[in-house]
């Protein structure tokens, strides 16, 4: 069944109110009583087999940037986004050095593609070892002015799909001794009006990440959470393009300068290197990162000053008339 027609056939079940099927894909059907005893790999057998890393939105940015960084350290990849050409271009420029890349294209936004996601890998594979949830999306608008349904694909791409993804490969990942490396977001520590829907699906993803580290590190699974700050990818399209008037923007919602924003060679580089030296938790870069943490961490402890400053600063900008893209570019 192709993974469109799997998506729609769960969509139905979801809208019709009848409980989708308990996956029931070969090495994934974690919910099955009668599922055969896992096979954990020895520690040395997990070492000594290349790893199968499952990037997902690796069509642009940062994914895209840990593919590179993954091929040239000899990972085999599974990458998928929506945009399989950019994929297709991709697995090209890495089939070029060698590296065994299989695309998968699928839209986070459909029910069944974590799935499908996670049974192509195996079915291609026979295997699966690290998964990089790392695609996602941020529509910048204060929550009073948000569309409901970009409300819920943010939801949908940043938390739901990162969940259901790895509740899919749970028992390949134990046989496996794998890995979960999840991509959060700095804006967890400090909550934004601007960005409010995206920081609950991060800080959402943050606490899952913890929660499950808890569950199943003691099974060999490494999970990793990682809260980059800006960093300069397509990402920031968004605040020009998805805005609540497409073309203008508000300065609340502005993109961050360049000077805040890593490089996202760098960014890759650190997060692919958690797969041989795991951490709890990866800031990147840890010096822009860790002020907003203090400052958050005040904010918790005193949420009447976090709600004057904060609250302050909206009003400032509530007066400033909305400028537009090109006035924008001028400055
Ligand atoms: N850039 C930053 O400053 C920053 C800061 C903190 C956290 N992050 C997080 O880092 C991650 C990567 O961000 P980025 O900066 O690399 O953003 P990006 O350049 O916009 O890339 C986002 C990726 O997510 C994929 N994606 C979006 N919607 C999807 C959907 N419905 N189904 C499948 N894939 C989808 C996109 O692929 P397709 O469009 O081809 O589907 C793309 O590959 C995100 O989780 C983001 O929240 C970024």
């Amino acid at each position: 069944m192709s993974n469109l027609a799997r998506a729609d056939g769960n969509a139905r079940d979801r809208e019709g109110e009848t409980p989708a099927e308990p996956p029931a894909v070969s090495g994934s059907a974690g919910a099955s009583p009668s599922r055969p005893k896992l096979r954990v790999l020895s520690r040395d057998e997990s070492r000594s087999v290349p790893k199968v890393v499952v990037i997902t939105g690796a069509s642009a940015g940062i994914g895209a940037a840990v593919a590179r960084e993954a091929s040239r350290l000899g990972y085999l990849l599974a990458i998928t986004a929506r945009r399989g050409d950019r994929l297709e271009t991709l697995a090209e420029e890495l089939r070029r050095n060698g590296t065994r890349v299989e695309v998968i294209p699928a839209d986070l936004n459909d029910y069944g593609s974590p799935e499908w996601i996670v049974s192509e890998t195996l079915r291609r594979f026979g295997r699966l070892d690290v998964i990089i949830n790392n695609a996602g999306l941020g529509l910048p608008t204060l929550f009073s002015e948000s569309k409901p349904d970009e409300i819920r694909k943010q939801l949908e791409v940043n938390l739901v799909a990162p969940l259901l993804l790895i509740r899919h490969a749970i028992p390949s990942l134990i046989e496996s001794r794998g890995m979960i490396i999840n991509i959060g977001s700095a804006i967890s520590c400090l909550p934004n009006p601007a960005l409010g829907a995206y920081g609950a699906t991060k800080a959402g993803l943050a606490y899952f990440n913890d929660a499950l580290r808890r569950e199943i590190g003691h099974r060999g699974v490494r999970v990793c959470l990682v809260e980059p700050g800006p960093v300069k990818t397509e990402f920031f399209d968004a605040f020009t393009k998805l805005g609540p008037e497409p073309g203008t923007y508000h300065p609340m919602l502005d993109s961050p300068s360049p000077w805040m924003s890593a490089d996202v060679g760098i960014v890759a580089q650190r997060i692919v290197k958690l797969i041989e030296r795991p951490k709890r938790r990866l800031s990147v870069r840890r010096r822009f990162v860790w002020p907003w943490r203090i400052v958050g961490f005040t904010f918790q402890i005193m949420p009447w000053l976090g709600d004057f400053v904060v609250g302050s600063v909206l009003k400032k900008y509530e007066r400033l008339p909305v400028a537009t893209t090109s006035d924008r570019n001028r400055t």
